[in-house]
């Protein structure tokens, strides 16, 4: 190995290491640590070039620089390393001193679920009616033609099925529009007298502020051999108090459903305004909530009853009583599962699955 090549390696690898060192002390972040490291031991860096020179040399002078050129890769990959640890151990120390923990803070409450406005609206509603005498029946959501139109006294191409525009499985067969079906299923099933209330889901192409695709109803009848409509006003104005308070007043006004005869529909005083008028009551002091009527002599008929069975049925929407008691003024909102607008209703109601398997169970 010629001395003067071997002066001018050992020149060159002096330099190499003197400048990355210099480098290194410069140093403030991983970014930079990396730009640096492939500066210097990267393909285009001083000692790749330095390798390439060795081509050139005979066998023996390529071994021995060869091993020059690694010892010093070697130490420069070391110093690298090194650094890395350095930066690492760094940031990490200053994570730590930023995520302070005061342990004499008091500890977040756990979060706690609710049960959904409507559920507990529901649960009240069915309360009432309970507590009224009202056993709880139930039927299917996908119904038959027979029960939610044909058998309530809806003919088929009557203009009043246009109402309930619903979305149908096959000719026969819907998603139902209304819990009235379960009057028809309850009295072909069971004998006079009897006294249901039917909570459940219902569908109907309808889409706006206050009309929902699907909503809840709870359905309502009486069969005596003496009830009257009278008696219909009494159970309603007692749900009215109970549900919205004792201030609380109705109003029925003369309505046609095919099932009922007369038939009405139920407005309670708006809660709002106190019944004095307001723009949620469209400045007529009431707020409509239910269908209701005397069972229509035709349904008897059909069910076979006695002549002499009286009997009356009401229909109400779970969402509008919601919005009427927490002021609510677009029935969508219970649609989003927005947890910071559901948050709002903590239930007073226990979540014991007892409460909840009421609504899910045939207990007639
Ligand atoms: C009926 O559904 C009748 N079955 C009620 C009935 C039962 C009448 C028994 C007579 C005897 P109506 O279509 O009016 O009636 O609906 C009853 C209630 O459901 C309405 O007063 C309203 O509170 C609610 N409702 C109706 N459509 C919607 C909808 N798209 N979204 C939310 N609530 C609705």
């Amino acid at each position: 190995m010629s001395e003067t090549n071997h002066l001018s390696l050992k020149k060159s690898l002096d330099l190499v290491l003197k400048s990355a060192t210099e480098e290194l002390n410069q140093i403030q972040s991983y970014e930079q640590l990396m730009v640096q490291k492939s500066r210097f031991l990267g393909k285009k860096g001083p000692l790749s070039e330095l390798f390439k020179t060795l081509g050139r040399l005979s066998f023996e002078e390529k071994s021995l620089q060869g091993k020059e050129i690694n010892l010093i890769k070697e130490e420069l990959e070391s110093l690298f390393q090194k650094k890395q640890y350095e930066l690492e151990e760094q940031t990490l120390h200053r994570q730590l001193a930023q995520t302070y923990i005061d342990i004499t803070r008091p500890s977040r409450s756990a979060w706690q679920g609710t049960l959904h406005p409507l559920t507990q609206t529901m649960q009240q509603m069915v309360e009432i009616f309970t507590e009224l005498g009202f056993a709880i029946a139930t039927g299917p959501e996908i119904e038959h033609d027979f029960y939610n139109f044909e058998a309530l006294n809806f003919p088929p191409a009557h203009p009043a099925r246009e109402m309930q525009d619903t979305f149908f499985i096959n000719e026969q067969t819907l998603l139902r529009t209304h819990t009235s079906p379960v009057q028809i299923r309850t009295l072909l099933k069971h004998k006079p007298p009897l006294r249901i209330i039917c909570p459940g889901k219902v569908y109907r192409k309808d889409a706006d502020v206050t009309h929902s695709p699907m909503f809840h109803q709870i359905e309502g009848l009486w069969v005596d051999k003496h009830t009257s409509m009278a008696d219909l006003k009494g159970v309603l104005q007692t749900f009215a108090k109970k549900m919205f308070g004792e201030h609380t007043r109705i109003r029925l006004r003369p309505s046609f459903f095919p099932f009922v005869e007369p038939g009405a529909e139920v407005d309670v005083s708006c809660l709002f305004c106190q019944g004095h008028g307001c723009r949620l009551c469209k400045h007529t002091g009431f707020i409509e909530i239910l269908g209701a009527g005397m069972v229509h002599p035709h349904i008897f008929k059909a069910v076979s009853y006695p002549k002499e069975m009286r009997g009356f049925a009401f229909g109400m929407g779970v969402e509008r009583i919601a919005m009427l008691l927490y002021g609510i003024d677009d029935i969508r909102l219970f649609f989003e599962s927005e947890t910071r607008f559901l948050g709002q209703f903590v239930s007073s109601l226990p979540m014991t699955l007892e409460t909840e398997s009421v609504l899910d169970k045939d207990v007639l």
